[in-house]
Parts: structure tokens; sequence; C-alpha cells
């Protein structure tokens, strides 16, 4: 508990001064409170989201049913909630497919000749698929994949960039009823090796490359060196994205083109039961492997479809753009599924957000008249930092609601995305969410009065708290841990391949509730502030990662004996990571060293992993039974009050 406080006292003590002053207003006086205007209520789905949320905290079941009915299902559902604590079910009963949901229905009714997809790299190429488009695609894609002996429960793994035909594998996958794991293409080799291996997937979809900063990355390469340690994947689909040199392995390798070619346009949709699992996606957790957080088919389309209609207010045609990449939950839910579910057009970027100058972000805005914006903090600090001058070039008028996701933003970074994107006028929606929820779940609705740095109060149907380790709830204004009370349609169902992992993660820290890992604190108005994680999981940039994964990336190098990683308050990226090391005898700590390590942990992890700084000591803190206090490392190296440390052995 006592750690929670020192996070929050962190972050307060390494703001800027300015954003620390307004922090304290909001926080002391609540003074700035944006009430939405008339605009924005007028054309509000929920325009008493008090009276909504009583009504669902009252019979979330109830709210949970009248969700399901906008979604097509096979056979109906003969209870909506039920299964063995915490082993939850929902829609219990009823027959289903994520993909019929997302793509044919639209295909195949009104929606046909939509947009469904907008692509565009960092040249400037771009692509549209609507609706009927896309669905001939992945009909293909569906009879290649079956032709190649792919069936339900199978495991897929995903290796691509932000492009349509990721989009295209992850449906085909969804209508056959085998299971998606998608691997951020920033994770290297070793990386993706590690969970292919886990999944024992069958199949692999890459592409040549991908272009980043005008540069080439060689995602075929990087595959071919993580098929070296994997002995499952029998077929490797690659698609020619960026007309890379790359070598395909006879018998094992095929264009994307090639895969598709001849095959009939029109495919059955397979029929899965609510609780079957759609898809598998890896996240960092404590140890150094990380965990495959399974969803299904039934509940988490029902939860992404309702949270992207009433958070972002979605209606008819509009265009919706999440930066995020479908590599992580955030565009699993919010670029692919969630807009398709929506019957609405989603844009995939794929490249860097300052190509070729810093306002390519507020050109594609423009260029594609895009009406909901949904990035995240770490994005906005960067581009504040090249000054206001970039975006106030651009006008943006089709812009009617901004988005937020990945991280706590801090007062400064959200006044600044209001005031250049927003220009003054635009609500932001503040979502906090997870991997493992699937879907929002503490977040304002356009109606929501909202308060700079604050994700405001849980959707209606989540009750979620702030308590002590016993369970207990803590006053107002007081840190401890966010934790949800109930149950809702898309949480996490299991662990792949390890549910006493899953009860002991989540279920069995604090009693009786949902544990997030999360530090928060609610105010006098009952609006929830999110500090950050208590756990070893770090937040580079937005991304999540272990720090034991990190360790263990280190530890790979001959040199290292010991290693202890922590994440340092970044301005930009949140925050990045220091390690402290201990060399093996008869090696001396260098700074040719230090580029060996960092290029070792890039080997095993991958670029994501974005390390500050490496220092080399002779001794860690360390509990008696040898663990490292990485806490203790973090208040030494923040010079702050180590709190209890009762464990260390001196
Ligand atoms: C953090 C990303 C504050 C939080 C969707 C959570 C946030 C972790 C917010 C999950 C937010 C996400 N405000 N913190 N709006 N959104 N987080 O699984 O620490 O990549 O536990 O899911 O991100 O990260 P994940």
């Amino acid at each position: 508990m006592r750690y929670a406080f020192h996070v929050m006292r962190y972050a307060i003590k390494f703001m800027p001064k300015k954003q620390t002053r307004e922090l304290t207003d909001v926080l002391t006086t609540s003074a700035r409170i944006y009430q939405p205007s008339k605009e924005v209520l007028d054309r509000a789905t929920v325009k008493d989201v008090e009276k909504v949320r009583k009504a669902a905290e009252k019979d979330p079941l109830k709210f949970w049913e009248e969700a399901a009915n906008d979604l097509s299902w096979f056979t109906k559902w003969k209870k909506v909630f039920g299964g063995r604590k915490p082993f939850y079910q929902w829609f219990i009963g009823a027959k289903t497919n994520l993909a019929y949901n997302a793509l044919d229905r639209h295909a195949e009714g009104e929606n046909r000749d939509k947009t469904a997809i907008i692509s565009e790299d960092e040249t400037g190429r771009t692509r549209r698929y609507t609706y009927f488009e896309l669905y001939k695609e992945v009909n293909k894609l569906v009879n290649a994949l079956k032709a190649a002996k792919v069936k339900k429960g199978d495991r897929v793994a995903i290796y691509m960039p932000n492009i349509p035909e990721i989009a295209m594998a992850m449906l085909a996958c969804a209508k056959i009823g085998a299971m998606h794991s998608v691997v951020y293409a920033g994770y290297s080799a070793a990386a993706l090796a590690d969970r292919i291996n886990d999944a024992k997937a069958k199949v692999l979809f890459t592409a040549d490359g991908s272009w980043r900063r005008g540069k080439a990355v060689d995602l075929k390469t990087i595959a071919d060196e993580a098929l070296k340690l994997t002995k499952t994947v029998k077929k490797v689909i690659v698609t020619k994205n960026n007309n890379q040199n790359v070598s395909l392995t006879a018998g094992r390798d095929v264009w994307f083109h090639d895969f598709i070619k001849g095959q009939s346009e029109k495919a059955k949709c397979a029929q899965m039961d609510a609780e079957d699992p759609a898809f598998v996606l890896y996240t960092s957790g404590t140890t150094s492997k990380p965990k495959g957080v399974i969803h299904v088919h039934g509940g988490y389309q029902v939860g992404v479809l309702r949270t992207i209609k009433w958070v972002f207010d979605l209606k008819g045609d509009e265009i919706f753009w999440c930066t995020a990449d479908p590599g992580w939950i955030t565009g699993h839910s919010y670029i692919i599924y969630g807009p398709l579910l929506a019957g609405i057009t989603t844009l995939q970027y794929e490249g860097v957000p300052d190509m070729p100058e810093p306002d390519r972000i507020w050109q594609i805005v423009e260029k594609y008249n895009v009406n909901v914006l949904y990035t995240a903090p770490t994005l906005i600090r960067a581009m504040a930092k090249y000054g206001d001058e970039w975006p106030d070039k651009h006008a943006m008028p089709s812009l009617r609601l901004l988005g937020s996701v990945g991280e706590p933003i801090n007062p400064e970074a959200w006044l600044w995305y209001h005031k250049h994107i927003g220009k003054g006028r635009l609500p932001i929606m503040d979502t906090w969410w997870q991997t493992e929820t699937g879907m929002h779940m503490i977040t304002p609705l356009p109606a929501t009065p909202l308060k700079p740095g604050s994700a405001t109060k849980p959707f209606p149907g989540i009750i979620a708290d702030v308590v002590d380790k016993n369970g207990k709830r803590v006053p107002t204004g007081k840190g401890g841990f966010l934790v949800i009370r109930n149950q809702w349609p898309s949480m996490i169902r299991t662990i792949f391949n390890n549910p006493d992992r899953y009860v002991k993660t989540y279920w069995k820290e604090i009693k009786g509730v949902y544990f997030t890992g999360d530090v928060a604190f609610k105010d006098k108005d009952g609006y929830f502030w999110i500090q950050g994680r208590t756990d070893d999981v770090l937040k580079i940039a937005g991304h999540r990662i272990g720090t034991a994964e990190v360790e263990s990336g280190f530890v790979a190098h001959k040199a290292v004996a010991e290693c202890g990683v922590i994440g340092v308050p970044d301005p930009v990226k949140g925050e990045v990571i220091k390690a402290f090391v201990i060399l093996k005898q008869g090696f001396e700590g260098s700074d040719v060293l230090k580029q060996e390590l960092v290029a070792c942990v890039r080997k095993s992890i991958g670029p994501v992993a974005v390390i500050k700084d490496v220092a080399f000591t002779d001794k860690l803190p360390k509990t008696r039974s040898g663990k490292i206090m990485r806490r203790v490392l973090k208040a030494q190296e923040l010079g702050l009050d180590v709190g209890d440390t009762s464990a260390l052995v001196s």
C-alpha cells in the first residue's frame, strides 16, 4: 500500500512546475471542469450519463443484454451470465462469430459499399476497401487457409505492419474460428519466437517489410530468425508491402497474393459458441514470460461495440482514427474490431507521426476528414514539443471528438490537446482500460463534465473502486489499488494454457475483486485519477513491457551476473528504462559494454524497450529470498523516501 503513495508522490514531484500547479489546482478546487457544449449534448447518444449509470449498476445483466441485441447471433443465449468463479461466462448457449458481426453482416447489408478501411503509409501510398471488397478478400483468405488445413481452435501468429492485410488476416482467422495471436512488429525475433512457441502457432502471417522514418524494416528477415527457434509453423504467408528483396523458403513460404489466387470470393462463417476463444494476445506481467490473454467471440464484441458507440458517439458514415498499432489491444478493439462492428470507416496509418514534417497527423486528419481522433499521451507530448505552429496551421473542421489511451494523461498535455487539436471546443475522452478488460472501463462519455487528467467515472455496467490490500475502500482523496467489483462481457477469460496464473494474477491479490495492478484515487465528485502501475509493469510510450522481460534480456549477455530494471519518468515517453547491472568477474563496465547490453536487450525484446541508462553496480537491494527490490532502486534513483524496508537484506 505504501508503494501506491510513493508512486503518486513521484508522479507529482517529477512534473514540471507549471503542471504541478495545474494538477494541484484541479485536485484541490476542481475549478477546471469542462462542461460539454450544447453541440455535443445535442447529438449525444447518452445525454444523462448518471441516470444510465445508475440503471446499469442496478441491473448490469439487463444493460449488457440490451447491448448484445445490437449484434447478430445465429442462436440466442439461454442465460446472459454464469460460469464458475472466476471462470465467468457470458451469453451462455449462444452461437455467433466476431467476424460475421464485424464484416459479413455489413457486406451483405446496407453498408456493402461503404468504406471500411482507408490506409496510408509513410510514403503517402493510399488504399481503400469497401465492406464488400474487404469481405471478398477475407473470404478468399478463409478458403486458402482452410485449404492449408487451418481449422477451428488452431493458432495463427500475425507479425505485420498496420496495413489492411493485417485486418484481413485477423478477420479470416475469426471467420474460421482459428485464434489469431498478433505480435507487435516492434518485437524482436526472440520475442516473436517465444509467443509462437507458447501458442504453438501453425501459421505465420508477415510482410516483406515496412517503412519507418524513411528506412525499411525487414520484417521477413526477423520472422525467419524467429522461425529458426520454433517448430510448429508450417506455413508462412508474406504480404508484399514495401517491395523489399526477401527470400521465400520453398514449400513453407508463400506470397499473400499467390496464396489467395483463384480462391472463391464466398466463404462460410463458422458458427462459434459465444465462449469459444477468438484470439490470444500476449501482454507483459510480473514474470519474464508474457501472458496469453484470451478473449472470446461472444462477450468481446458486445463490450467493444457498446463502448466505441457510446464513448465516441459514432453514427452513420463517420471516419475514426485510432493511432495505436494492431499489435496491442487498443488496435484490436479500436482500429480493427470496434469500428468494423459499428459499420463505420477506420483509418490505418503505417508510419511515424513526424514524417516528412511534424504536422503529418494533422494533415491526415484534414485529408480524410477524420471525425474522431483517438491517440496516446506520449504522441500528444511529442507533438507539443515541436511547437504550436504545426497544429495551428490546420483547422481540422471535421474533428468532433478526441480520445486518449494507454497511460495517464498529465493535465498539461490534456490542455494542449484540447486547445490546439480540439481548438478549445472538443471534449477529450480519457479512456482507462487494459489488454485484459478488452474494452474501455473508466471513461467519460461525450456528455460527461471533464477534469483534465481524470478518466472520470466507470462506464455504465462497471463498478470500480479504490481499496487497500484487504479490499477495504480507502477514503476519498487517498491512494489505493484500483479494482473492479463486478464482471463484464469482454473480460479476459483465462491465460492461454495457464489457468492458475489467471486466477492468481487477477483474483487472488485482493479477495473477491478483479485486481487491475494500477494505483488510483477518487476525488470528492467520485472522479477517478489513475496514477500508474503498482507492479513490475512498465509503460514506455504507452507500450506495456515487463521489468522481468527486460532483465532477462540483460542477463542473456555473457558479462551480466544480475540486473534490476526500473522505469524512470520521461517528459515525452512517460517512462523509460534504467538498468542496474552487476557484472561477472573479469568484466569491466565501459561505454562499449553499455552499448552491447542495450543491443542484447533489443535482440531479446525489440526496439519497443527504450533504455535510457545502464549503471554498473556491485550490489542490488534484495529481500531475504533473493528477490531484487525494484521499488528501493527506484526510490534511491529518484531521491525519495524508500518506504518500508523491513524485507531488505542490508
Ligand atoms: C495504463 C492499454 C491511465 C494502466 C489499453 C493500465 C492508463 C495499462 C490509461 C494497461 C489511461 C491505460 N489513464 N493509465 N487512460 N489507459 N492505462 O494492457 O496502467 O497495454 O493498467 O492496455 O495501461 O495497458 P495495456
